[in-house]
């Protein structure tokens, strides 16, 4: 069997799905890797090091014709996915809920389409493979430093023979992977960090990593199906928007991370609660993409600065801009995943394993991921009699 590390073409995307660190692990279980020529160029892994670590580099064409699974990070482009053929697999974080019109097509020319952001995270042996909370790690801990290049002052206390420094005050908005990791970051430069989730079970998680836990009087727990958040109800988000308000004001630096499974990102941070922040106070809303975020103000991939001095960043693929940690925590999750599929060299899916069902979205030919299939399925036609308005 023949793994091929294929080179990322989504704009701006510098990570790489299998570092050379991690290619002994396939190797062993009889696994032959190509690597597309400059693969790793971008995450600084080049082909000599591949070549080093027993790869052999050939070109685009060569690896879509000769690898029986490509593995990637980001999705294939139309192009790429017009050289795949029947029987070849494809690995990556390929977003099915997102893109079912990807696994459609997939499935139209017999491509097996495996995806990491399907794995059952929750399932203890699925945790080496959980490339959403590898790269959310990244995201949080970046997401601190560049707040930390956009503030124009200290993070930490400094006593110094002109004086002393105040530390920041950071805010922490969702405190999931990224925001536990960016509120240990927080610490660890010296800042003094607040957070606030809507998950109960999460002030104590804060607390561990060094945070003051902010409960709100507005809303109760809203935990909701496997471990993530439920949408609040718009009563509930408006009480919880006017509350935050008051501790947003008080901030220095707001790191807001929270997200709804299926949803747009709630709306944490109003346009009135930037208008109460001071001069030089910075927001990174890591929540932002096309759909929206949780700052009201923020614009996806770009930097906002109010007219009361407020810088408000909104990057949008932050694992990508720390591609060589990024990619090195991805390599082993992927590889933990492939392991799991390869039996004698093959590629061999059990229907009965945990992992393959969540995971494999297309196969022989179909869409076989329930969630996905519901999704192409053509809308229901309008009920008859309605007026013609
Ligand atoms: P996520 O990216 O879906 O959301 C980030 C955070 O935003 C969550 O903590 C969520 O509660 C919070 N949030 C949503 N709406 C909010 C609102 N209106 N106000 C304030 N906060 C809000 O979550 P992520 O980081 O992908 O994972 C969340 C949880 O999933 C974990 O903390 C854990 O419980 C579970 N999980 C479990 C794993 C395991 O058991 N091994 C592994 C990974 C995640």
């Amino acid at each position: 069997m023949k793994v091929g590390v294929a080179r990322e073409t989504a704009p701006g995307e510098r990570r790489v799905a299998l570092v050379p660190e991690t290619l002994g692990r396939i190797q062993k279980a009889g696994v032959e890797v190509i690597v597309e020529r400059g693969a790793g160029v971008a995450s600084h892994f080049p082909d000599s090091a591949y070549e080093a670590a027993g790869a052999t580099i050939v070109s685009t064409e060569d690896l879509y014709a000769q690898a029986d699974l490509v593995a990637r990070v980001q999705k294939p482009s139309p192009a790429e996915v017009a050289m795949m053929r029947q029987g070849q697999a494809v690995a990556g974080l390929l977003q099915p809920l997102l893109d079912p019109r990807l696994a459609a097509d997939l499935a139209a020319r017999g491509v097996i389409e495996i995806s990491l952001d399907a794995i059952p995270r929750t399932l203890s042996r699925a945790q080496t493979m959980d490339a959403l909370s590898s790269q959310a790690n990244v995201g949080g801990y970046k997401a601190v430093v560049l707040a930390a290049e956009a503030y124009g002052r200290y993070f930490p206390m400094l006593t110094t023979a002109a004086g002393t420094a105040k530390p920041a005050n950071v805010l922490v908005l969702g405190v999931g992977v990224a925001g536990l990791q960016a509120i240990a970051t927080a610490r660890r430069l010296g800042a003094v960090v607040k957070a606030y989730d809507v998950r109960k079970e999460t002030a104590e998680q804060a607390r561990s990593v060094g945070a003051t836990f902010i409960e709100l009087k507005s809303v109760a727990d809203a935990t909701g199906e496997g471990g993530y958040a439920r949408a609040l109800t718009p009563e509930e988000q408006k009480a919880q928007q006017e509350e935050l308000n008051g501790h947003i004001a008080a901030q220095d630096i707001v790191i807001t991370t929270a997200q709804v499974p299926g949803r747009r990102p709630p709306l944490l941070v109003t346009a009135a609660a930037v208008a109460g922040m001071r001069p030089g106070s910075v927001i990174v809303d890591m929540a932002a993409s096309d759909l929206g975020g949780n700052v009201e103000l923020s614009q996806a991939g770009e930097t906002v600065e109010t007219p009361n001095g407020v810088t408000i960043l909104a990057p949008t693929n932050l694992p990508a801009t720390m591609p060589g940690s990024a990619s090195l925590f991805y390599s082993r999750n992927l590889a933990a995943l492939l392991l799991t599929f390869i039996k004698d060299g093959r590629l061999t899916i059990d229907p009965k394993d945990e992992v393959h069902a969540a995971t494999v979205i297309t196969n022989d030919g179909q869409v076989v991921q329930a969630a996905t299939r519901k999704l192409l399925e053509p809308a229901p036609a309008p009920a008859s009699g309605g007026s013609a308005a």
